[in-house]
């Protein structure tokens, strides 16, 4: 953490010619249950981890946005006031699509330069997120603006929704805003009330492990928006064989749907959307006995129901890629693994599991050696990362750097 912010902060130094006004953090985020139904009104538990997005930021008084990133190429300027309607299709989209949000409510006086970074490569961890919060942030506190956390949240997901066109839910945003160290995020998606569930004193040691896959991804591209539609296109079918009022599409969600009503028309609905509700409808037990078994400190238990909705993400839900699957096939292999899957939307991007500590040499090797044998093309671009819980956004102001 502490070299790319050395990195962030020296190249501020070198471009800028002073000092940062701050460096502002959003973690990453890992989702071990609650896997793709965060957007249908779900149950989900969430990390954030001590890996994420730096910036080191200052203010600009002309309005201007100029931010360098560490990990692509090209500066990003644009006007604060002065936001393009339509996404370029870059990373930068994250940051013109809040500051452009932002505006519609909030007087944005002051522009902000800086130079941004992340830590792991890309996929599966949230950094669109976490770009856009960590560059909101600093965004906030230049313009003397305090954002509530459901604020920042709400802006974070618009900006995916409205900008840049994933129909995400809530679950990355709020794990990056909410979570506290030591603690899962237990969070009703439809409701939006949450708790912190502390790890109890008797649960094991345990250690976050991110297995890439070598392939980065951007959901823009994938599956993900024909998933949420097949979603509530079984909602709908499911209200209405039940004779329920229903409200327009884009308002309905699997969560509105009876549990008793899923059980009676189930076998009626198409095999593709029995499949998508099969797997919302055991995500949320899962979700639900996995805070209990966190609850308790049993490790095993949560692990067993990790690796359960792993596989109900590859069965029911399809979303894995080959190389994803194998990861998950050998995690479920490897001694010292409590439980994984992949992390986050799972169409490329990385897996991640809970581990003892003690297997950790023995699992970076097993794993690694066991994937490069069935991908040899992707040595030198398969990685493996260890991390452990983390707190939510921050930032580092001037006199405390
Ligand atoms: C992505 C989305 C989230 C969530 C996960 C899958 O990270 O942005 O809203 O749906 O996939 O659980």
């Amino acid at each position: 953490m502490l070299s790319i912010l050395n990195n962030c902060y020296e190249k501020f130094v070198e471009t800028y010619q002073r000092e940062p006004d701050g460096i502002a953090f959003c973690p990453y985020r890992i989702s071990p249950l609650g896997a793709h139904i965060d957007h249908q009104g779900g149950i989900v538990n969430g990390m954030a981890i001590d890996k994420g997005i730096h910036m080191a930021y200052g203010r600009k008084n002309n309005g201007v946005v100029e931010v360098q990133s560490l990990n692509f190429p090209n500066r990003v300027q644009f006007h604060v006031r002065d936001v393009q309607d339509e996404k370029v299709g870059d990373w930068a989209d994250y940051l013109r699509g809040v500051a452009k949000l932002l505006s519609e409510d909030y007087p944005l006086k002051y522009g902000v330069c800086g130079v941004i970074e992340g830590s792991l490569p890309i996929g599966g961890l949230s950094s669109s997120a976490a770009v856009t919060i960590c560059f909101m942030q600093a965004l906030c506190i230049v313009n003397n603006i305090e954002l509530e956390a459901d604020e920042f949240i709400k802006y974070a997901k618009r900006t995916e929704n409205e900008y840049v066109g994933v129909n995400c839910g809530i679950l990355d945003q709020s794990c990056e805003v909410l979570c506290e160290k030591d603690s899962l995020l237990y969070l009703d998606c439809e409701s939006g009330e949450y708790e912190q569930i502390r790890q109890p004193d008797n649960m094991p040691d345990y250690e976050i492990a991110i297995f890439f896959s070598g392939l980065e991804r951007s959901l823009a591209n994938s599956k993900y928006n024909l998933r949420v539609d097949e979603c509530k296109a079984s909602a709908y079918y499911l209200m209405a064989q039940a004779g329920l009022e229903y409200d327009k599409l884009s308002n309905t969600r699997l969560r509105q749907v009876p549990k008793d009503v899923y059980i009676k028309y189930r076998d009626q609905l198409p095999e593709v959307f029995c499949k998508r509700t099969d797997h919302f409808f055991s995500e949320i037990r899962r979700a639900r006995d996995g805070a209990k078994a966190w609850r308790e400190g049993d490790l095993v238990k949560y692990g067993k129901l990790m690796f359960e909705s792993g596989l109900s993400s590859i069965k029911l839900y399809e979303c894995g890629c080959p190389e994803l699957i194998s990861l998950y096939w050998i995690m479920r292999e490897t001694p010292g693994i409590y439980g994984g899957r992949f992390s986050g939307a799972g169409f490329k991007g990385c897996c991640m599991a809970l581990i003892d500590p003690q297997y950790k040499d023995e699992i970076e090797r097993t794993v690694r050696d066991a994937y490069m044998k069935e991908y040899p093309m992707l040595e030198g671009k398969y990685s493996s990362y260890y991390c452990h819980s983390a707190d939510g956004v921050m930032a580092i102001q001037k006199g405390r750097l």
